[in-house]
């Protein structure tokens, strides 16, 4: 990281967007000069310095950012010991726990706003202040598209929770326990303890979850400071990360430092081998090719599925693997995993801290081989994650198989089919279900435009009635997502989805199902001239998306396999302001 800048590389403040605001002797930037000076700021605070926005995605409903309010004037601390200007930008927050039906539904909105805010505003640099699952997918395509110089700040994960004896990781836990309680295993008072105590702190799910994932990708993209994608959120270390976040985003600002100056191709496939190392969540898939599409990088499931060939699975974290986050850090980080990976990674991407990646993971070391593993003695060999196709899934679907279980990753049974969620709920528990262990549950209308918003429905809960007879695991079928806390042998982001005429529309009740996870086949042994009579009598749910930011959504949101953007915003446009006046 470059603690000085050089001169030759160093804009002039002339150069800065923000002088396009406050330098002209015009009436326009006159009133802009005017309306800062009566909210107390002299030109001395601000003018020849660089305005760096802290993207705040804080909200009192997001239960994981509570610490940001803390967290902003500690970057504001450092953008303004590194000679900048801080100004806070709140931005939409997305709280995984308390936004119906899900917050993917708003991923594009954020993004789209992150986008615009740093279009039309003076500023130079951006710390982007994320970490619950979609707000860092959703910062990073707005800042990518935007392409201002950013850093990302992620919130960091909760502390380890602890109930009696045992260790608690929150999300894989908690699905952990409901089965016990719904199989009569778990009185109410230990429920209720459990509640009590697996939300340790401020902070993102503990687990290799979605946010765990997604703050991995992002420093292994290049866009944060070395190490910052496993500092628990509520230690000191966090509060230095945020001071050193704040005083380099100055720094990005002078040398112009944007994420597309940073990314490339390769440094995508460095973080779809990092997602697949650490086992990440399923949902990450989705993003990267979101993310890597603003940068105008076409990434596909089956670049993903090669790569997936080729990366082992090192970090034992659940809900793969045993331990959580904090002991990540502990163990080493993403530095120690990367290290362990140089092979299969191009040490030669860039990143915003002015060294490669090869350089920022060159110290990088392993303290504990049990959360970390090594090559020869690997969590899991190859295919952690991957890919599936066949005439259920055409352009793909996707299964956590180090997450699953092994019996069931060759399985052929009678589908039993729910058309939704609603009908899922319905029904699932009922004790005269005809289900057995072997069934195969499939579950429709639970894709991007059925469901709506594609949510983390795919973990599709065992029946009571098997739950009480020991079954843990069942193979399941959606064109859901599931969290990234979530296991079990799930098939998830089937494509294309059932809402739209997917094959997924036209399984019966007993259709034979066959699963291969070596074979990477996933197919419905049902004859083509079947099929082609239901698809003649097929009727497509309706909708009830007639409006607002909803009827956008439906009438443009891409599928699994393309990541779920819009389509409109594939690629990036001028990160010139709107100039009018
Ligand atoms: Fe926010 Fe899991 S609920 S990271």
């Amino acid at each position: 990281m470059g603690d000085s800048i050089s001169k030759e590389n160093s804009r002039d403040p002339r150069q800065l967007r923000s002088n396009r605001w406050f330098g002209p002797d015009d009436l326009r930037s006159f009133g802009h000069r005017s309306r800062f000076k009566g909210m107390g700021f002299d030109d001395a605070d601000y003018q020849g310095k660089p305005i760096v926005a802290l993207l705040n995605t804080w909200s009192d409903l997001n239960t994981c950012h509570s610490h940001f309010k803390q967290r902003v004037d500690e970057i504001k601390r450092g953008i303004l010991q590194a000679g900048g200007f801080p100004v806070e930008v709140p931005v939409m927050s997305l709280g995984e726990m308390l936004m119906k039906p899900t917050t993917m539904l708003y991923r594009n909105l954020l993004a789209m706003e992150t986008e615009e805010v740093l279009r039309c505003h003076p500023i130079d640099a951006a710390v982007l202040m994320g970490g619950c699952d979609k707000t860092v997918p959703a910062l990073i395509m707005g800042a990518i598209s935007a392409d201002i110089p950013s850093i990302f700040f992620p919130a960091g994960p909760m502390l380890k929770a602890r109930w009696r004896d045992q260790t608690l990781g929150s999300g894989t836990d908690a699905w952990k326990y409901w089965a016990e309680r719904c199989a009569g295993n778990l009185c109410d008072s230990d429920w209720k303890d459990i509640e009590n105590c697996i939300g340790r702190s401020a902070g993102t799910c503990m687990t290799m979850g979605t946010a765990s994932t997604m703050a991995c990708i992002a420093e292994s993209l290049g866009l944060t400071l070395p190490g910052a994608s496993s500092i628990p959120a509520v230690v000191a270390e966090h509060s230095r990360l945020a001071v050193a976040t704040g005083r380099r985003a100055v720094e990005l600002a002078w040398l112009n430092i944007t994420p597309r100056s940073v990314l490339s191709r390769a440094s995508f496939e460095n973080a779809m081998a990092t997602q697949l190392s650490i086992s990440g969540s399923t949902n990450a898939i989705v993003h990267m090719i979101a993310m890597a599409g603003r940068a105008g990088i076409k990434l596909t499931l089956d670049d993903y599925d090669a790569m997936s060939e080729r990366v082992p699975v090192l970090a034992d974290i659940r809900p793969s693997g045993q331990y959580l986050m904090e002991d990540f850090h502990h163990a080493g980080g993403l530095s120690g995993l990367l290290s362990r990976l140089k092979d299969v990674l191009h040490l030669a991407c860039k990143t915003v801290n002015e060294t490669t990646l090869g350089e920022q993971i060159e110290a990088g070391e392993v303290i504990d081989d049990k959360v970390i593993r090594t090559r020869d003695n690997p969590l899991w060999a190859t295919g952690g994650t991957c890919v599936l196709r066949g005439n259920l899934a055409p352009n793909g679907c996707v299964i956590k198989t180090v997450a699953a279980d092994l019996r069931l990753q060759k399985h052929t049974g009678p589908a039993m089919v729910f058309d939704n969620y609603a009908d899922m709920k319905k029904r699932i528990n009922a004790p005269d279900l005809d289900i057995t262990e072997d069934t195969v549950i499939v579950l429709r209308s639970a894709g991007p435009i059925g469901a709506p918003g594609f949510p983390e429905w795919g973990m599709l809960p065992i029946p009571e009635k098997l739950l009480k007879q020991g079954v843990r695991d069942m193979v399941r079928i959606s064109d859901a997502r599931m969290s990234g806390t979530s296991y079990g042998t799930c098939i998830l982001h089937v494509s294309p989805e059932s809402h739209i005429g997917g094959p997924l529309a036209f399984v019966e009740n007993g259709d034979l199902i066959a699963l291969d996870v070596a074979k990477r086949s996933l197919m419905l042994l049902v004859d083509e001239a079947t099929l082609a009579k239901r698809r003649e009598t097929w009727v497509r749910p309706t909708t009830a998306w007639t409006r607002g930011y909803h009827r956008i959504f439906a009438d443009h949101v891409t599928q699994a396999h393309d990541g779920c953007d819009f389509d409109f915003l594939h690629g990036h446009s001028s990160n010139q302001e709107p100039d009018i006046f």
